[in-house]
């Protein structure tokens, strides 16, 4: 019996892991697979409502090492992620992203010579003061199988040197989680208890620093999105990080009734909101592959992306940091001049099985 150990962290990897968890069940009597969550994200809407969604049982073990800045925050799952690997010694280490938690699970396995899959490897911003980069680019050095979501993470990685044998083009997990809850996303009650139609709001979200570390550019932001609720409702979950820099800045709080606030969402509930969407502004890096999976228009408010594929032929317009920018691909895709847009190959729902197949044949 080979025992394989994944670890998560924070939001984006919940869905991310779910699918590979429910495929390693086919395999359980040759394969253990275990899960420790290292805590990063710990608010019951950031982290358990989506094991429930996704039906995924708890963690096997939650390091609860909570927030923190990058250095005390990597540091304590290291340490504490270090007792789980002395204690499990696992064949194999799965990680998954670019979260903090992807790469400290990482460096400590490595340095404990217990092989390291990447999922989502190879994706590249080339903005190297994103925190996210960093964890990408020094997890990918040392990961041993990577598994690949689109064709520029090929590229990346063999233009890093990484040789070709540990290249695995299998697909994106992320879409497979999409694909597996159709069926529950569609039958969730959302729209009603919001009080919304299909088609007829905007979606947003922001958690990057530079979007919401900032007073003024928050602030700016949200002047743009106060313009676009005259003509639309918005509809609008906030995520900790921004929710907490609102406060401090004592700003957001003279907008218009018709941009709705919310706590952030379960993944079935947030999913029938992006399926429904005349348009998502976002910055976040899952909900550009997610738009482009379903076709719905999608605003990046970010100056590059790592996920170049779903700008060159999926539903996604980056608009940088200019709200100029922003506003007038708003207006556009209100006005009915949307791009055509198609699914990327092998986001078809079984990148997971790809994935284990390969997994369970080393
Ligand atoms: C992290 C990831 C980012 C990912 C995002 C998704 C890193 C470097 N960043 O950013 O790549 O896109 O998750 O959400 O790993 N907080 C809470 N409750 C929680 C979690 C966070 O209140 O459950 C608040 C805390 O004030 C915390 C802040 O949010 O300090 C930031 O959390 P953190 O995990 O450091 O980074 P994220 O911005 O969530």
């Amino acid at each position: 019996m080979k025992k394989f150990l994944s670890v998560v962290g924070a939001r984006p990897n919940f869905m991310k892991i779910a699918p590979v968890h429910l495929e390693f069940l086919k395999y359980k009597d040759s394969v253990q697979h275990l899960i420790c969550h290292t805590g990063q994200h710990y608010d019951e809407k950031m982290s358990k409502i989506f094991f429930d969604d996704l039906n995924i049982s708890p963690p096997d073990f939650n390091l609860n090492v909570g927030s923190g800045s990058h250095s005390v925050q990597t540091a304590n799952i290291m340490i504490g992620f270090e007792k789980v690997l002395i204690a499990e010694k696992p064949d194999l280490l799965i990680v998954v992203g670019d979260v903090n938690s992807t790469i400290a699970g990482s460096l400590v396995a490595k340095k404990m010579n217990i092989p390291v899959a990447h999922i989502e490897a190879g994706l590249r911003s080339f903005d190297r003061t994103m925190p996210e980069e960093i964890n990408r680019v020094l997890t990918d050095a040392i990961s041993d199988y990577l598994f690949v979501t689109e064709q520029s993470g090929i590229d990346n990685l063999e233009k890093e040197g990484v040789d070709k044998s540990k290249i695995f083009f299998t697909g994106n997990v992320m879409i497979d989680s999409l694909v597996h809850s159709m069926k529950k996303i569609d039958e969730s009650p959302v729209l009603s208890s919001l009080g919304l139609a299909k088609h007829d709001y905007i979606l947003c979200t922001l958690h990057r620093p530079t979007n919401v570390d900032n007073k003024a550019a928050l602030e700016k932001i949200l002047a743009t999105l106060n313009s676009f609720a005259e003509k639309k409702k918005i509809v609008f979950p906030v995520h900790p990080r921004t929710r907490a820099n609102m406060k401090e800045f004592g700003i957001g709080n003279d907008l218009s009734p018709n941009i709705l606030f919310t706590d952030p969402i379960g993944y079935c509930d947030f999913l029938r909101l992006v399926k429904n969407a005349s348009l998502t502004i976002t910055d976040s890096g899952g909900i550009q592959e997610e738009t482009t999976y379903l076709g719905v228009p999608c605003v990046t408010l970010r100056d590059n992306t790592e996920r170049p594929i779903t700008v060159q032929i999926g539903s996604n317009y980056l608009a940088g940091t200019d709200v100029s920018k922003l506003a007038g691909f708003v207006t556009n895709i209100l006005n009915g001049d949307i791009k055509k847009s198609i699914v990327p190959p092998l986001w078809d729902g079984k990148a997971a099985e790809r994935i284990c197949r390969v997994l369970t044949s080393i």
